[in-house]
């Protein structure tokens, strides 16, 4: 009888589990881009509300042990999403997922990441706590106020950036021109603009007054007869860009301005405010939902290629 080769048995090969993509109600059509650019279905999950307004979370996708991301920019009211995101992510906890990872490209709060008068919370730190208190592993964030929000976060942070997808839609701008930072704490983000551009960097000297309103107090760098692209993390109220765009034009530079910023909130009198100004265009990304219509030109760049490429760079690791 011939000898039977002896072969080790086959070893079962490992799958890799697909991480599950959730949404809150924030921003579906986000997460659903996300999911889409992964090539993903976007993970079941309903968001909706008991009566006297608690939300009622129903995670239905199956996240045991799996990774699970959370796509949540935290757009106004910040405090429901907010909340919103840190009930999503204690489901997914308890439902015993592998990991939470939460990807806020907006993230509220990010502004008061230090106190001023010493009468203020550190609200940076307390949206960490909170997010913590949710259980999540990790955060995936997007043009942070300032680099120094990630130290509220024991949990490891992944600092994406839309400046390289906005300078794409930024070549077109007449020349000569300047990046203009509308106030100190915009000083490097512009200066990662002018470097892409290949143009130089003007900076206003901006001073708040109030939530809404700040007042310029003058331009440092050379303006005049170039055409300013004023680059910042964020359009709120759109009084600070309505300073600098001021301060630009009295300094000389060319009528057609243009606005870059990553996170177009739109809040209280920004429309008028940017209607008003007369701009060449506004870009942003949608970190947040743009709004439907504005009396002004909106470019909208869409940044879920970003937030996809963060996910598939963590989920490989
Ligand atoms: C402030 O330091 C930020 O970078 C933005 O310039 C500011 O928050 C924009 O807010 P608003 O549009 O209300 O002036």
């Amino acid at each position: 009888m011939p000898r039977r080769s002896i072969e080790p048995p086959l070893r079962a090969k490992t799958q890799a589990v697909p991480p599950v993509i959730l949404a809150g109600s924030a921003h579906p059509a986000l997460a659903a881009n996300v999911a889409k650019e992964l090539g993903l279905p976007l993970g079941a999950c309903e968001v909706t509300r008991f009566p006297d307004g608690e939300f009622e979370i129903d995670v239905r996708a199956d996240v045991r042990g799996r990774d699970v991301y959370l796509v949540q920019p935290t757009r106004p009211p910040v405090g429901e999403h907010l909340l919103e995101l840190t009930l999503l992510a204690d489901a997914c906890r308890r439902l015993c997922s592998k990991s939470v990872t939460a990807v806020v490209p907006y993230l509220g709060y990010a502004r008061q990441d230090r106190r001023e008068t010493g009468r203020e919370p550190l609200g940076a730190r307390v949206v960490a706590e909170l997010l913590a208190a949710g259980g999540i592993d990790r955060l995936v964030c997007l043009d942070l106020h300032s680099r120094a929000v990630e130290g509220c976060f024991p949990q490891p942070v992944e600092h994406a950036t839309a400046v390289p997808a906005l300078v794409q839609r930024l070549f077109d701008v007449p020349r000569p021109a300047v990046v203009v930072s509308p106030d100190l704490g915009a000083v490097k983000r512009a200066e990662a603009f002018a470097r892409l551009l290949g143009l130089n960097v003007a900076i206003v000297h901006k001073q708040r007054l109030s939530g809404s309103d700040v007042a310029a107090r003058g331009v440092v760098g050379e303006v005049k007869g170039l055409h300013a692209v004023v680059v910042d993390d964020m359009l709120s109220t759109g009084g600070t860009v309505e300073a600098a765009v001021k301060a630009v034009l009295e300094a000389g530079a060319k009528p057609e301005v243009t606005v870059a910023a990553t996170h177009g909130l739109f809040v209280g009198p920004a429309l008028e405010r940017l209607a008003a100004l007369k701009l060449k265009r506004v870009v942003v990304t949608d970190s947040v939902p743009a709004p439907a219509q504005t009396p002004f030109t909106l470019d909208v760049v869409p940044i879920a290629p970003v937030l996809a490429d963060v996910v598939k760079r963590l989920d490989g690791a």
